[in-house]
């Protein structure tokens, strides 16, 4: 028991893709972030939602933690676009204009947005070391992004506990998620190897009571 808070981070994107506001709803707010898969069939090899999904989610739960996890390139154009939409948070991945990296995180930022990094499963944490100091986030994908449903690569577990102790030793603040692959079943090894914000798409959305689901691992995690 270390007393971290665990967040539990829903992605719509396991949700009914012609009833999600009424799946959201089907929640009752048992979940502390909304978070909002964002692909481009260019980055990745799938397309979900565009800027006008994540301004809609913004004015229907306007109290709500906007969670953007942005899989896109072309930023120049859309970055824009998703900061106008006034998600608490922005998540690029540090593939994608790696050099620009410094510069778009602080475009976020600029604009009073959280803004995160995130990594694919074959990307060395290297990549982002330089950005941390910066980040208020750091996605370590637990799958290959593009789509739900995938399972949970265990190697990726190394790169969130380097993670925790680069963050002691440096003194740095950002939080650590994971996306993809998680359900009930092995949450409790992802929040051991020192994750703080869980998300769970297909685990939360296909569970017979998801109310009661996002309930029971609240408790589980409640002052881990
Ligand atoms: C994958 C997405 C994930 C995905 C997780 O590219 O970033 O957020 O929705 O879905 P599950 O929990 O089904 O693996
Ligand atoms: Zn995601």
């Amino acid at each position: 028991m270390d007393n971290r808070k665990i967040l539990i981070a829903p992605s719509i994107l396991g949700a009914d893709p012609l009833n999600i506001a009424n799946c959201v709803e089907s929640l009752e707010n048992n979940f502390d972030w909304l978070h909002l898969d964002i692909m481009d069939g260019h980055f990745v090899k799938n397309i979900s939602f565009g800027p006008s999904v994540a301004k809609a989610m913004r004015a229907r739960w306007p109290e709500a933690f906007i969670d953007a996890h942005l899989m896109i390139d072309c930023l120049d154009i859309m970055l824009p676009e998703f900061i106008n939409a006034k998600p608490d948070l922005i998540t690029l991945h540090a593939e994608v204009e790696t050099q620009l990296l410094h510069a778009r995180l602080m475009q976020i930022k600029k604009a009073g947005i959280k803004a995160g990094v995130s990594i694919g499963p074959v990307t060395s944490l290297e990549v982002v070391k330089p950005v941390l100091n910066l980040a208020d986030l750091v996605l370590i994908m637990s799958v290959t992004p593009g789509f739900g449903g995938q399972s949970f690569i265990e190697s990726t577990l190394d790169k969130t506990r380097e993670l925790v102790s680069l963050r002691a030793a440096l003194k740095y603040n950002y939080l650590i998620q994971m996306d993809g692959g998680i359900k009930a079943e092995n949450a409790l090894k992802v929040v051991q190897a020192g994750c703080d914000v869980i998300v769970m798409g297909s685990a939360v959305f296909s569970a017979d009571n998801p109310a009661e689901y996002l309930k029971d691992l609240k408790l589980k995690f409640k002052n881990f």
